[in-house]
């Protein structure tokens, strides 16, 4: 095969930030994908409906000139959200989903929930009017291991969310272990599962070996081997629970390359190459609507896009190492290997 022809994908978790950066990068995005998932990790975060209407309008002023591209906004969840200014903005068409950090757990997650009690009755509302949640499914606690905190989580938080709240729709965003693969599989029509371009391409290997690479460090964090083979097969699986979001995050190189550096793998600009080339490893080129472009919409009750996005095969694809941004320039992900896939 050396032509692909898929309808036009769409991103289900995507940080596009604000300002120059939110100028910079939603391009990129746009490019490529028909809709993505916007997450509301600004700083302030995004807490309210007008909240969430304003900052659509500030990603749609950033989009180039006659792009039809459609974010689909969120609200940050906080212990103090408003139920009812909640449904209202999902009713509106102003947020498509309500997204969970637990406070400390990852960027600009200080504002999330530290007592999931507290967010009971918002969650139960979320239920009956079919608001989906997004979770960000790592413990914060200090004496879980940081490679152990999302099957942790799964078992003390997610699971007894789940039960407690029947009808709450879940999507688990940038899975990393084989645990979260297999729970998302089992939960049946009411759970997905997001799996990032990275953590197909990258095992924590790639973050630590022969120095340490600060471009390879994201949250949740890459996990072993076995790890990443569990996510590929997921992905590759056709299994209507899993589909892509990429997590993009961008972080300017000062901030990434630092005795403290942020989290996050920028890939918005590479992402459709990468995903032909793992899915042609697999043997399972024919699988890669399903994952980018289909189970997507389907979790999310949207049609599947009419328009179509080819890729063909040919010598290796060079993109740019880094975007330039008035913050200052943000790396490319580097999925180690040639991309023999362009987007047409
Ligand atoms: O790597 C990550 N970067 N993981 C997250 O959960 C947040 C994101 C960001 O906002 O930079
Ligand atoms: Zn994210």
């Amino acid at each position: 095969m050396t032509q692909i022809t898929l309808p036009r994908p769409d991103d289900w978790h995507l940080h596009l930030r604000d300002g120059a950066m939110l100028r910079a990068v939603t391009p990129e995005t746009a490019r490529h994908f028909g809709r993505a998932i916007i997450m509301p990790n600004l700083v302030p975060p995004v807490v309210t409906g007008a909240q969430a209407s304003a900052y659509r309008d500030r990603i749609r002023a950033a989009l180039p000139e006659g792009s039809d591209f459609t974010p689909l906004m969120t609200l940050y969840l906080t212990q103090e959200t408003d139920a009812a200014d909640l449904v209202q903005a999902h009713k509106d068409g102003i947020i498509t989903s309500v997204k969970l950090y637990p406070a400390g757990a990852t960027t600009n997650s200080a504002s999330g929930v530290r007592d999931f009690d507290k967010v009971r009755p918002v969650l139960e509302a979320m239920a009956e009017n079919g608001v989906p949640l997004c979770v960000h499914g790592e413990v914060v606690d200090p004496d879980i291991d940081i490679f152990d905190r999302e099957a942790v989580f799964i078992d003390r938080v997610l699971d007894p969310i789940r039960r407690a709240t029947p009808g709450l729709r879940v999507v688990m965003e940038h899975i990393t272990t084989s645990q979260g693969a297999d729970y998302a599989r089992e939960g049946g029509d009411d759970l997905g599962a997001t799996i990032t371009t990275h953590h197909l391409v990258i095992n924590r290997n790639a973050l630590l070996v022969g120095g340490i690479k600060p471009h390879y460090y994201c949250l949740p964090v890459a996990k072993r081997e076995e790890h990443r083979l569990a996510l590929r097969k997921a992905a590759i699986s056709g299994d209507p629970s899993f589909f892509l979001g990429t997590d993009s995050a961008p972080h300017t190189d000062p901030l990434k390359e630092n005795a403290c550096g942020c989290a996050g793998c920028f890939t918005a600009t590479n992402t459709l190459s990468i995903l032909a080339e793992v899915f042609e490893q697999e043997g399972a080129l024919d699988q890669l609507s399903a994952f980018a472009s289909r189970n997507g919409p389907r979790f999310y009750g949207l049609p599947v896009s009419d328009q179509t996005v080819t890729l063909e095969k040919g010598a290796p694809v060079v993109y740019p190492d880094k975007i330039e941004t008035e913050d200052g320039p943000v790396t490319v992900f580097d999925p180690m290997m040639p991309l023999h896939w362009r987007v047409l």
